[in-house]
């Protein structure tokens, strides 16, 4: 169908499914075991219910915020998805043009199919990227590429800290792979190829599973890049990583493509807020630490109840890949036009004029330790 015909995010993926190369497909969708996470991440937003307020003139609002410092339109940024030219011959090219045009950050995978320099070289002048890195276990591979990262202008690094062992998705092990076809297999994923398993299994093996703590001192020496750790799903965890003067942490489990019956970030982001009150004394958003939330984030709705209850932004994943392997940029741009006119119509719903106003009593959080799974 025309692009216009497409009214939600649910949308691009319904017409990918239909229209996407069965690996392609098994690799964007799947998650790990019985894929309960991936269902909970969308579904944990249900349990959440707003207190919008009234008469507060929503004439005008806006929808701009900053993040780690850095200007975007919206609370959202595009998180870090390997093998974009499994769904797109331009693969995550596709993603960098349209958060240019629609001014969204978009972080850069360790395994995009497109070369790290061919993305930072597509970025418009001003254009902020972040990096997500996986460890590797040759840790001069990891100087190097945290080096070009920031020789390169990326603004800052998201360690992915929740992928010590690949998670099993076997929708994507029923897939076999071709190593040598570049479409199929990440530039940068090392030579110990498995063509055998699906993409994921093929392109991980250098991930090292020793990454610990005390390595934290190691990433600083390297780089001055703000450090943010992807995949945290504790409080403890959290406040391990703001007593080590972290940037901040993405409270993820990875699409529910690592450990099956993770909890979901916006479960967690409730659990993390409270801690951080009853054992630092702080309150969020601050500028010292922040909080990023992933995971089945697919309304603006979804995103303005994690910024009301103290998140900076919510990555979104799957919808932008879907967007592309079927519509290419155009369907990227046009996925985020959507997000930027539901937030718009929210705010005023909300009875908020900007991002700033949204406050933890516009929300109703009180259900979200139900631990009620609902397939949507
Ligand atoms: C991912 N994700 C991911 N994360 C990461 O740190 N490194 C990676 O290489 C990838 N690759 C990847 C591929 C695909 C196909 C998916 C769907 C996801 C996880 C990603 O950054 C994010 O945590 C989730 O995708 C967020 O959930 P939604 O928005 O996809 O539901």
């Amino acid at each position: 169908p025309p692009l216009a015909e497409i009214l939600n995010l649910h949308d691009f993926e319904a017409i990918a499914r239909l229209t996407m190369p069965e690996k392609a497909w098994a690799y964007y969708s799947s998650a790990s075991d019985d894929e309960i996470t991936n269902r909970e991440n969308h579904a944990a937003f249900h349990r959440i219910w707003f207190r919008p307020r009234i008469m507060r003139d929503v004439t005008v609002v806006d929808t701009s915020t900053s993040i780690l410092g850095h200007a975007s339109s919206m609370p959202v940024y595009i998180t870090a998805t390997a093998l974009g030219k499994l769904g797109h011959p331009d693969g995550e090219l596709n993603l960098t043009r349209a958060a240019a045009k629609r001014g969204v950050i978009q972080m850069i995978p360790t395994l995009s199919s497109c070369s790290f320099d061919e993305l930072v070289d597509a970025a418009q002048p001003g254009q902020v990227q972040f990096f997500q890195l996986y460890v590797n276990r040759d840790r001069a591979v990891t100087k190097r590429i945290m080096q070009q990262a920031e020789r390169r202008g990326i603004k800052a690094l998201f360690i992915t800290v929740d992928a010590p062992q690949l998670g099993r998705r076997e929708k994507d092990m029923r897939m076999t792979f071709d190593a040598a076809d570049p479409h199929e297999i990440g530039k940068s994923g090392g030579d110990q190829v498995d063509r055998s398993r699906g993409a994921a299994k093929a392109i991980t093996g250098f991930i090292d599973p020793g990454l610990k703590w005390a390595d934290i001192s190691w990433f600083k020496s390297i780089t001055k890049m703000p450090l943010i750790l992807k995949g945290v799903q504790t409080w403890e965890d959290a406040l391990e990583a703001y007593d080590q003067n972290l940037a901040g942490i993405v409270l993820s489990n990875h699409g529910g493509r690592q450990l099956d019956f993770a909890r979901s970030g916006i479960e967690v982001l409730v659990e993390v807020v409270e801690k951080f009150k009853e054992k630092r004394g702080i309150t969020f958003p601050n500028d010292r630490f922040q909080l990023f939330v992933d995971g089945g984030a697919r309304r603006a709705t979804d995103v303005l109840k994690a910024i009301a209850l103290g998140a900076t932004a919510v990555g979104i994943g799957r919808p932008f890949l879907y967007a592309f392997s079927t519509y290419g940029v155009e369907g990227v741009d046009h996925a985020l036009q959507i997000l930027q006119d539901e937030f718009e119509m929210n705010l005023r719903l909300l009875g908020a004029q900007t991002i700033k106003d949204l406050v933890p009593n516009m929300v109703d959080a009180s259900n979200i330790r139900s631990h009620l799974v609902t397939v949507p």
